[in-house]
């Protein structure tokens, strides 16, 4: 299979309107380039409304819309939300992709930051939106392969001392573990939750880390893992007709590194619902 034969394959979205979150940079970017290809309307969500004007004035792509939104605030998803619903009252998808690696040490609402980002941020736009949302509308979370990896039941999830990766890794597990319940007990049943992982790939989300480890992960993965283009095939697939309620999607290769989309069963031990409190 070729990235062109596998685009061959998705169907002409020119009838969707796809709502993106985390569209100015890695697998978003390439993701959205896939969108304008397949002719979607997309609306970006994005924090820096400068980068996002200088995307879109590159794509040289009329229909696409930009709204100021940063997940890391509360005020700004519900501020974010309401302009999107006032302008574009009923979407098909929302693509939940933003996410960060970070050092901050100042807390989210709360939250260490990369969790108040990556889950809590997503939590609560779900929470605000769901309700809104009158016609059926798809909702696509994306997770990570490191959801996978090993927590105690007993860690305090808002207790701020964790290194840098472990914290990223519990905010995945708990995005995962949180979409889960939502396919599972389905309580908005006008809406469509689909999971998926891009497997790896070097983007610049490694962009806080300290330059040594940044430059060695960025050769080590730029060698070993795929490119972004292919990473940002499960986003493809989860907008098509194929993916539904219920869908978890992600890279056919060894341990879901890399390749082209599979729809997988969830993982029992990734359930982990001592987390969603
Ligand atoms: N790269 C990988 O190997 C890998 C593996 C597994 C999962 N993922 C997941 O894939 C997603 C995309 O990651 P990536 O590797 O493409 O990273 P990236 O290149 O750093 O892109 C992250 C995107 O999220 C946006 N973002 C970050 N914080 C935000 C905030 N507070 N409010 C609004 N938008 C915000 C960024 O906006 P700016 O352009 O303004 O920075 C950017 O568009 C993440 O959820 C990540 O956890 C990545």
């Amino acid at each position: 299979m070729s990235i062109k034969k596998y685009l061959a394959s998705i169907e002409d979205l020119s009838n969707q309107k796809i709502v993106l979150v985390g569209g100015t940079s890695g697998i978003g970017l390439s993701f959205l380039k896939f969108l304008v290809k397949k002719n979607a309307y997309v609306i970006l969500l994005a924090r820096n409304i400068k980068k996002a004007e200088a995307i879109v004035e590159d794509l040289n792509y009329k229909n696409i819309d930009i709204i100021e939104y940063d997940q890391s605030s509360y005020s700004s998803i519900k501020k974010g939300i309401d302009a999107l619903l006032e302008k574009y009252p009923s979407v098909d998808s929302i693509v939940l992709n933003a996410g960060v690696i970070s050092r901050i040490k100042d807390l989210m609402e709360g939250h260490p930051y990369s969790i108040g980002v990556n889950y809590y941020g997503v939590r609560y736009f779900i929470e605000y939106i769901a309700p809104k949302l009158t016609s059926r509308t798809k909702i696509i979370v994306q997770g990570s392969l490191v959801a996978g990896f090993h927590l105690n039941k007993k860690t305090d999830i808002n207790s701020n001392n964790f290194k840098t990766f472990k914290e990223y890794n519990i905010s995945k597990m708990c995005v995962e573990a949180y979409t889960y319940k939502l396919m599972k007990e389905n309580p908005y049943p006008n809406i469509d939750f689909v999971l998926t992982e891009p497997g790896i790939t070097s983007t610049s989300i490694t962009r806080d880390l300290d330059s040594f480890l940044k430059h060695v992960g960025k050769v080590f993965v730029s060698t070993f893992f795929h490119s972004v283009n292919k990473a940002s095939l499960t986003l493809l697939e989860a907008v098509t007709s194929r993916a539904s309620h219920g869908s978890y999607i992600v890279p056919r290769g060894l341990f879901t590194i890399s390749g082209y989309p599979k729809y997988k069963k969830f993982p029992k031990k990734r359930i982990r619902e001592f987390l969603i409190k």
